[in-house]
């Protein structure tokens, strides 16, 4: 019996959700670990849509328990909004089948505004955030200011907790001229939600004891990608959060031998949302060309998604930073067409060649691929779910990437919907 983390290997939106939706089958226990509603993860069942953004994406199988643990954090609004949604699509939440850390801390409306007021402040220095308030609040949790959610279960404590944040928050908006926040309105608003929230309030952390006592298992949920890890990306064009695998378990309150297996979501080329370095973008036809057939568009902002080719370096260094076992490459039906892909294989910085992405943001930004080209084969993979059924350059393209990035492909996906995945190797079995 294994327990399985699932990761983005790239920037993100490599089709964990697709992933962790067709793995939740055998899994008991969904975790979400870090990030909040910046994540956005589309599932495809039989035809049907789902756009999830704060719900582990196990939330959609009947049976399963889904939980979002302390190191996620959560905007109580776009939680409930979020329920609300996913109830119209005849989805089930309830206490039984969803759970939240009441450790978890808050985001609060001034977080999603000092996200936009740094954003629009930065001009060309933006990181391009999602302006959900994300960064802010991690910034609040880490200076000890935070509202968590147990401090909705007592006004005389929110009270308390809401003069601490609002002594930090209010002076800045003073600085920069916003209007300043009122305790007893905020207070009002939080107390107003508070019941809606605190019913999925658990100590989660003893709930996933229990559940390994009785030998469940369990899929944690990575969000966001490792280069947007706050410690290993591509700093400062990165999220707030560790998204690198040793995050679940401080994120969700379980020791490290709880996770057996971490599998690295890889797509077949490379995207990126927002801002910051990224050596192998394609801004010609052949870029535009992923993006349209990716259908490259972010499901939170709506925002075009940044193309270019798989870059191998960038993947191999994720897959040793994170300890990555094995991958899953994911939208390999978008390369279909081409007549040529290529993948980088080494960098070249000031008239050297490089094996691994420099740590400086500015040599991140200097350095140039240096390609491998591979024959496109120029035939639809789209659905395919058996090995044996993929075209022969496709398997050449498949086996040189992953000898390249050393980590073992544990299956292929081949279009969005759940069951169009080639099973190479079961994550919770091997
Ligand atoms: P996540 O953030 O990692 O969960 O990824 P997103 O859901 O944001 O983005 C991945 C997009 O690609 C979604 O629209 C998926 O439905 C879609 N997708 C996932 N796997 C495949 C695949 O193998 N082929 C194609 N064509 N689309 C896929
Ligand atoms: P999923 O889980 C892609 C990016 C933003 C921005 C940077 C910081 O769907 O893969 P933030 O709002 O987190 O402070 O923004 O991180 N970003 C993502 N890019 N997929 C995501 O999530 C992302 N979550 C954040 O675009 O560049
Ligand atoms: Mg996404």
């Amino acid at each position: 019996m294994k327990n399985v983390a699932v990761v983005g290997s790239q920037w993100g939106d490599e089709g964990k959700g697709k992933i962790v939706d067709w793995l939740s089958d055998q899994a008991d226990i969904v975790i979400r670990f870090q990030g909040g509603h910046n994540a956005g993860h589309t599932l495809v069942i039989n035809g049907k849509v789902f756009k999830l953004r704060l719900l582990p994406s196990g939330i959609v199988r009947e049976g399963k328990i889904s939980i979002l643990g302390n190191g996620v954090v959560i905007d109580p609004w776009a939680l409930l909004e979020e329920i609300k949604e996913i109830k119209k699509q005849g989805i089930n939440v309830n206490p039984e089948n969803f759970m939240i850390s009441e450790s978890a801390s808050l985001i609060l409306p001034f977080h999603r505004e000092m996200d936009e007021i740094r954003e629009d402040a930065a001009k060309k220095k933006k990181i391009g955030t999602t302006r959900r308030g994300i960064g802010p609040c991690y910034e609040d949790k880490v200076g000890r200011r935070s509202i968590r959610v147990m401090d909705l279960r007592s006004e005389s404590n929110l009270d308390i907790r809401l003069e601490n944040v609002l002594l930090h928050h209010n002076a800045i908006r003073k600085g920069l001229k916003k209007k300043v926040y009122k305790k007893n309105d905020l207070k009002k608003e939080l107390l107003k939600i508070a019941p809606y929230i605190l019913k999925f309030a658990q100590p989660t952390w003893l709930k996933i004891d229990e559940f390994k006592k009785k030998k469940k298992k369990i899929l944690f949920e990575g969000a966001q990608g490792i280069l947007l890890d706050v410690d290993h990306g591509t700093y400062p064009y990165v999220t707030s959060s560790n998204t690198v695998p040793a995050m679940a378990a401080t994120g969700s309150g379980c020791g490290l031998d709880t996770i057996n297996y971490v599998l690295g979501i890889t797509k077949a080329y490379t995207t990126r949302v927002g801002s910051g370095p990224f050596p192998t973008e394609l801004t010609d036809e052949t870029g535009k060309g992923l993006g349209k057939r990716g259908k490259e568009f972010g499901t939170v902002t709506a925002r075009k998604r940044r193309c270019g080719w798989f870059d191998g370096v960038l993947v191999r260094q994720t897959i040793k930073i994170a300890g990555i076992h094995g991958i899953a490459l994911t939208k390999l039906d978008v390369l279909d067409e081409l007549d040529e892909i290529k993948m980088c294989i080494q960098y070249e910085l000031n008239g050297k060649v490089i094996d691994y992405l420099p740590a400086d943001s500015d040599d991140q930004f200097s350095v140039k691929p240096i390609y491998k080209t591979f024959p496109g084969w120029k035939t639809s993979t789209q659905g395919i779910r058996n090995m044996n059924e993929l075209p022969a350059k496709a398997k050449v393209y498949v086996h040189a990437l992953e000898d390249f990035v050393q980590a073992k492909i544990s299956s292929i996906s081949t279009s969005p919907e759940r069951e169009d995945t080639i099973l190479i190797e079961d994550p919770f079995t091997i």
